[in-house]
């Protein structure tokens, strides 16, 4: 009985919707910027979807981030037939296996709308890539400039894409795919772009970042590549890969094999040398460079503690030690032994690894971040060590600089080459008030994490001729929200990060932070996904406007994410999304 009822009501849920989805076909038509809904099917100025609408009214057409350069274009739609795309590669030869791929990339988009069955008129799309150089090496100088002509003439669709590097003609690609739509209008399925479009295009800030944590939670090659994907989509070009922390050691170290054994999770939780190439090759692809951390001397235990067994003794202390609270900032504890000289072979070791396994992008980041002194001082070696000098701050911080000499010339050393950008987070060795006497200016790169309010600490590293990456942690720790007092920030306050604060040209860039205490392959995407984006515009384009001029351009950004499959996380309603100029104020 009730089984039947239940039936006959979801019949009538199912006529419903069907009459709904034909109640609810709207179109869109382009006022002042503004897509608006309409619901007269014979206004001749309609465009049947909302995506074909921003294509041609929206700011920018819809390309994020907003380009830099110059910008001109015409407002006419022009289809283009699918099975009639031509790519042409005009370059030196070596660049054919970098466009494939990205070809390749991109053209999943198109395929995921076949069979395409357009009435209109269509034509053939003839895509001409120009790049001077062939170098497939991704460093903080290469040159990410382009500029993408899109002209119909002749019966024929041709875009140009010229640019130094192959990376830049990789962002043309990514720009030109943002401006071609799939669309559906009644019965037909179309491919559109606008009739004609020049950009000249390229990024205020070299170093575009985010960091991924894979030391607290690990995640697999699967969810680093996906991030990778959005990170290509956005234009960001760093992964900051914070490998390893005190909870875990998930890198594989032929040389140190102590280093995963001990340290890794369990044998499904390590980065395999092979693993490690993929995820290079598939990064370099997509224009991102990793910049790998170790993190030293704090933020090290699980993984350092065969030392004694190995005859080598302590090289690291406090490890699991307990009451935490006592040892470190956060369970489990550990830190390196800066007074065990065959800590520093090891260290040569390790970093002889990144030389053979990681490119040389000249930049390795050491971390440096949060060293306790209550652990080192609790340690009789340490006190041994520092005979009859007074066990104040300033000597623990002389001992940790004495850790950062050496821990760089073992670097040096495993390099061969005494030119690599180091760069550490902010900390008390850090002050400008003593930062000289522990790290060279022309060495180091000082990644802030200082709140917005702390901009002096900012312009006084820049006053002293430091490097700068900006990790403000009031906007840009996309960790924070979920633990003790901190806040959630969203996506309009990740944008209004105003770089232009602290325009400097010591400044390279910044990076969002996702710390991984509280994220692994389960939930990641959508803390990351589309904030990290939203920081990607400020860091390429640094726009004077507001979010709230950005955002129809952000939604279709957002959705372009979840096109890759990324689990992005909803930012309004979708009626809000669709019913553009209707929700102002609210959220
Ligand atoms: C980057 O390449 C473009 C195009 O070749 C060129 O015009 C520009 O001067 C280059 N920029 C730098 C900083 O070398
Ligand atoms: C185009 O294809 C769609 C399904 O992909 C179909 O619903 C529609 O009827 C087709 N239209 C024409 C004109 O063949
Ligand atoms: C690994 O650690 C063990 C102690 O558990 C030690 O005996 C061995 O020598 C270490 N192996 C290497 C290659 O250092
Ligand atoms: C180190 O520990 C001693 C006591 O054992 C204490 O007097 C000293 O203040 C401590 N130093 C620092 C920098 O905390």
């Amino acid at each position: 009985m009730e089984c039947e009822a239940s039936l006959k009501n979801s019949a009538a849920i199912l006529i419903l919707l069907t009459i709904f989805s034909h109640v609810n076909s709207w179109y869109f038509k382009c006022e002042n910027g503004f897509c608006i809904r309409n619901a007269d099917p014979n206004d001749k100025s309609n465009y049947p979807t909302l995506e074909l609408c921003s294509l041609v009214c929206s700011s920018f057409h819809n390309v994020w981030p907003q380009p830099t350069g110059k910008m001109a274009s015409l407002k006419n739609i022009v289809r283009i037939n699918p099975n009639k795309i031509e790519i042409k590669l005009n370059g030196p030869p070596g660049t054919d296996h970098f466009i494939a791929d990205n070809i390749l990339h991109f053209s999943k988009k198109l395929k995921k709308e076949e069979p395409y069955n357009c009435t209109e008129k269509v034509y053939p799309l003839k895509i001409i890539l120009t790049p001077k150089s062939n170098n497939p090496h991704l460093d903080l100088n290469t040159n990410e400039s382009y500029t993408l002509e899109i002209i119909y003439e002749d019966d024929t669709i041709t875009a140009s894409i010229n640019a130094y590097s192959i990376f830049g003609i990789r962002h043309g690609l990514e720009t030109l795919f943002q401006l071609i739509i799939p669309y559906e209008d009644g019965n037909q399925k179309c491919i559109a772009t606008l009739s004609y479009v020049y950009i000249s295009d390229k990024p205020v800030y070299k170093h575009r970042g985010l960091l991924l944590d894979t030391g607290r939670n690990f995640l697999s090659v699967d969810t680093i590549k996906r991030h990778l994907d959005g990170m290509a989509a956005s234009k960001l070009n760093v992964l900051h890969w914070h490998i390893t922390d005190s909870q875990s050691f998930p890198l594989e170290v032929g040389r140190l094999p102590n280093m995963t054994k001990y340290g890794a999770y369990s044998e499904k939780h390590i980065y395999s040398e092979s693993a490690i190439k993929d995820l290079l090759q598939y990064a370099n692809r997509r224009g991102v460079r990793i910049l790998p951390e170790i993190d030293a001397p704090s933020h090290a235990g699980n993984g350092w503690q065969w030392g004694e067994e190995a005859g080598l003794g302590n090289l690291a202390v406090c490890i699991n030690r307990q009451p935490w609270r006592s040892f470190c900032i956060q369970p489990p504890c550990g830190q390196l032994n800066p007074t065990n000289q065959n800590l520093y072979s090891v260290l040569k070791d390790l970093y002889s690894h990144m030389r053979d396994h990681f490119p040389d992008t000249g930049m390795f980041h050491m971390g440096g971040d949060e060293v306790f002194i209550p652990c080192w001082n609790s340690t009789q070696e340490i006190i041994d060590y520092l005979r009859g000098k007074p066990l104040t701050t300033e000597t623990f911080l002389d001992l940790w600089g004495e850790f950062q000499r050496k821990a760089l010339a073992a670097y040096d050393r495993a390099f061969e080459h005494e030119d690599t950008s180091i760069v550490v987070w902010t900390s008390h060795i850090t002050q400008p008030e003593v930062i000289r006497k522990y790290l060279s200016n022309e060495r180091y790169i000082i990644q802030t994490w200082v709140p917005e309010s702390n901009i002096n600490l900012i312009t006084e590293l820049l006053k002293l001729e430091y490097r700068v990456i900006i990790s403000t942690k009031d906007k840009w720790y996309l960790d924070h929200g979920f633990w003790g007092s901190t806040l959630y920030y969203n996506w309009k306050t990740v944008y209004e990060n105003k770089m232009y604060k602290y325009n400097h040209e010591g400044i390279l860039g910044g990076e969002v932070c996702m710390w991984g205490e509280l994220v692994d392959d389960n939930n990641i995407d959508s803390r990351v996904w589309p904030r990290a984006a939203a920081a990607a515009e400020r860091l390429w384009s640094n726009p004077r406007s507001t979010a709230e001029f950005a955002q129809y351009r952000f939604f279709a950004q957002r959705k372009r994410l979840v096109d890759l499959g990324i689990h992005a996380e909803a930012l309004t309603p979708k009626w809000c999304v669709d019913s553009q100029g209707e929700c102002k104020t609210y959220l």
